[in-house]
């Protein structure tokens, strides 16, 4: 693994490779352990769209190795403001910093970036393209979950629904999971925001059972994953845009869960959420309900981008002997809402 562009340049054992040095670092992120095996390195975190959590925490998970972070936000503020071009953008960083991450609105940019560099780089969102450090959270919360409940990831089912035309979560994702076919994927979408089509055929010819829905009505008791997304409004062409309402038909809740699922099928979004009304995203009723798995999704986010780092840098072997206690304080549960597990 030299950068971290897409699902496609990682094979099954990669991914194992990463979810087992990801559980190593477990103690690290959940604050009882501190280690330093990034001591002197510099990260580059260059977001140029909007982001909170996978900026933060990239950050958070370089930091807690003990690297240090340079951080910039935005267009407004760089020199591609300039006219600068994403090669020279690329030497430049490459220059000052041992890793690079990188979001950018257009499909391709940040592979395109990660060629003039042999510094590693990792895609954090190309536009509607990928993100598959979403999808390797996204893949240890589902094992980290099914583990739990003593179920077996072969033949499990997973839900997608939402914007699956633009959301490159779930193209990521369905990637991911096809390295682990037999497996049952039904996709739901709204008119006009289906998956690709390219990307049904591909993963069906891997042994993906993939089965395209129109709609949440009927039954989903057979189950295991409900993963829903937000309308990437963003992404729309002006056409599409006009007159666009999400009807609730296509929104998860409380009475969907109750009615249609089964009592041990989690939910999964990568967030954000739209939690205006009239967005009809995942519903703000499933807060508190311990089948709600996002808060866990995001907490999972720090020890998966730590090993992405570790693993990258080539340390993870340092991991266990480097590890300290904290000195400082850390609650037991960090939301309130937390269910303890
Ligand atoms: C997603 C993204 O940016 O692709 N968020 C994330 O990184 N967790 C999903 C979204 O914006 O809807």
């Amino acid at each position: 693994m030299s950068h971290l562009l897409s699902i496609d340049s990682l094979s099954r054992d990669d991914i194992d490779h990463l979810m087992r040095v990801a559980a190593t670092m477990e103690p690290i992120a959940q604050r009882r352990k501190v280690t330093r095996v990034l001591e002197g390195a510099v990260l580059g975190n260059l977001f140029f769209e909007a982001s909170t959590r996978t900026r933060v925490s990239f950050h958070t998970a370089f930091s807690r190795l003990g690297g240090s972070v340079c951080d910039t936000t935005g267009f407004t503020f760089s020199s591609m403001a300039k006219g600068e071009s994403l090669y020279d953008t690329s030497r430049v960083m490459a220059g000052y910093c041992d890793a690079i991450v990188m979001r950018h609105p257009d499909q391709g940019s940040v592979a395109e970036f990660a060629s003039a560099t042999h510094v590693p780089v990792i895609n954090a969102g190309d536009g509607p393209g990928e993100h598959p450090s979403q999808a390797l959270l996204d893949f240890y919360t589902i094992d980290k979950e099914f583990n739990r409940q003593g179920k077996a990831l072969k033949g499990a089912h997973v839900l997608m629904t939402g914007d699956l035309k633009f959301g490159r979560t779930v193209h990521s994702l369905i990637k991911l999971l096809a390295l682990y076919a037999p497996m049952r994927i039904t996709l739901v979408a709204p008119p006009g925001l289906e998956m690709p089509q390219h990307l049904i055929e591909r993963v069906s010819r891997q042994g993906l059972d993939v089965e395209v829905r129109d709609s949440l009505a009927g039954d989903f008791s057979d189950v295991d994953v409900v993963y829903t997304t937000r309308i990437q409004k963003e992404r729309f062409t002006a056409e599409m845009s006009e007159g666009f309402n999400l009807s609730r038909d296509f929104t998860v809740h409380r009475a969907f869960m109750d009615s249609r699922c089964n009592p041990s099928t989690i939910i999964m979004h990568p967030l954000p959420r739209d939690s205006r009304p009239e967005a009809n995203d995942l519903d703000v009723d499933l807060n508190g309900d311990p089948r709600l798995a996002i808060f866990r999704q995001t907490d999972n986010g720090i020890p998966v981008r730590m090993a992405i780092f570790a693993t990258l840098l080539k340390v993870e072997h340092l991991i266990e002997r480097d590890m300290r206690d904290v000195p400082w304080f850390v609650p037991a549960t960090v939301g309130v809402d937390d269910a303890a597990f």
